[in-house]
């Protein structure tokens, strides 16, 4: 969801206090945007704590970080908008620690939302290609600065052939509803060497359509892992949706559909165009 702009702007003064598990106004604001300040905080699951020496919303968690996300993206995951979730700070570092990212490496985040993931890679010296579907949120992108190339658009409809070699890493948060879509394509860019680090719905772990039970096959195959993730994982941004890790490993020979593969297989397809 979108915050207001009055309601963006009394979050974003210097006077209001954003710290550890609480957000504070110590200011005077007019009623109606209080009101809405208010239900936004409480949406985001901030409870109103009046007594006298805390006078603050209070959140179930650390808001601090996560605010600074939110107030760059512009918006706000709430209970009535399950599309964007920012990764938390935690599972930021967890992820980027499993990837491995060593200077220098090309990194791809496909669905780079407000840049809480690509932002930690290219701090660790990564060279990172970013996707982003939402205009706003990839000039979001763009204005970090972060990232070697932003890319605003769909990432299941770009062709991983238009990169002359495969990329290093793939550390990613993707969309709920397709993520193993979103995870299957972005091997297509990978070398056969490369890491997948994937944040996924935990019904991976157990669904049982052929491409899931193929997933967890080849990753078995490859010496990956996939693990659970505590249950309030996703607390901080609004959500309790039960989440896993994936870490996928690749190496030549294996099954996975790298760049790599890709690569050896376009003679054939090359004839055909000839014959056309
Ligand atoms: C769960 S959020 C994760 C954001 C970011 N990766 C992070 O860690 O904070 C998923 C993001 O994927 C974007 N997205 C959804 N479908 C996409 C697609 N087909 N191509 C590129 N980005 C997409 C959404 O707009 C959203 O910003």
């Amino acid at each position: 969801m979108i915050f207001p702009t009055d309601v963006l702007a009394v979050l974003r003064d210097p006077r209001t206090e954003i710290r550890d598990d609480l957000v504070r106004i110590p200011f005077e604001i007019g009623r109606a945007v209080y009101e809405q300040v208010d239900k936004i905080l409480k949406d985001m699951s901030g409870r109103w704590d009046g007594r006298k020496k805390v006078r603050a919303h209070v959140f179930p968690y650390r808001i601090e970080e996560f605010m600074r996300q939110c107030l760059t993206a512009g918006e706000y995951p709430s209970r009535y908008d399950q599309g964007w979730y920012a990764t938390p700070p935690a599972l930021v570092t967890q992820l980027v620690d499993l990837a491995g990212i060593r200077a220098g490496e090309t990194v791809l985040e496909p669905s780079a939302g407000a840049g809480a993931l690509s932002g930690e890679i290219a701090r660790r010296g990564g060279l990172v290609d970013a996707y982003e579907i939402d205009e706003r949120r990839a000039d979001i992108l763009r204005e970090q600065g972060h990232c070697r190339r932003v890319f605003a658009g769909d990432f299941l409809a770009q062709d991983p052939m238009e990169y002359a070699e495969g990329i290093d890493k793939v550390v990613m948060n993707p969309p709920f509803s397709n993520g193993l879509d979103h995870i299957l394509h972005a091997v297509q860019f990978m070398k056969d060497d490369g890491v997948l680090v994937s944040v996924m719905s935990q019904g991976l772990m157990w669904w049982s359509d052929r491409k899931s039970v193929e997933f967890r096959e080849i990753v078995e195959e490859v010496g990956g892992e996939i693990e659970a993730l505590p249950d309030d994982s996703f607390a901080v941004s609004g959500t309790n949706v039960r989440t896993c890790v994936v870490f996928l490993p690749g190496y030549a020979g294996s099954r996975l559909r790298t760049h790599d593969w890709l690569m050896r297989q376009p003679l054939q397809l090359g004839l055909f165009d000839v014959a056309a």
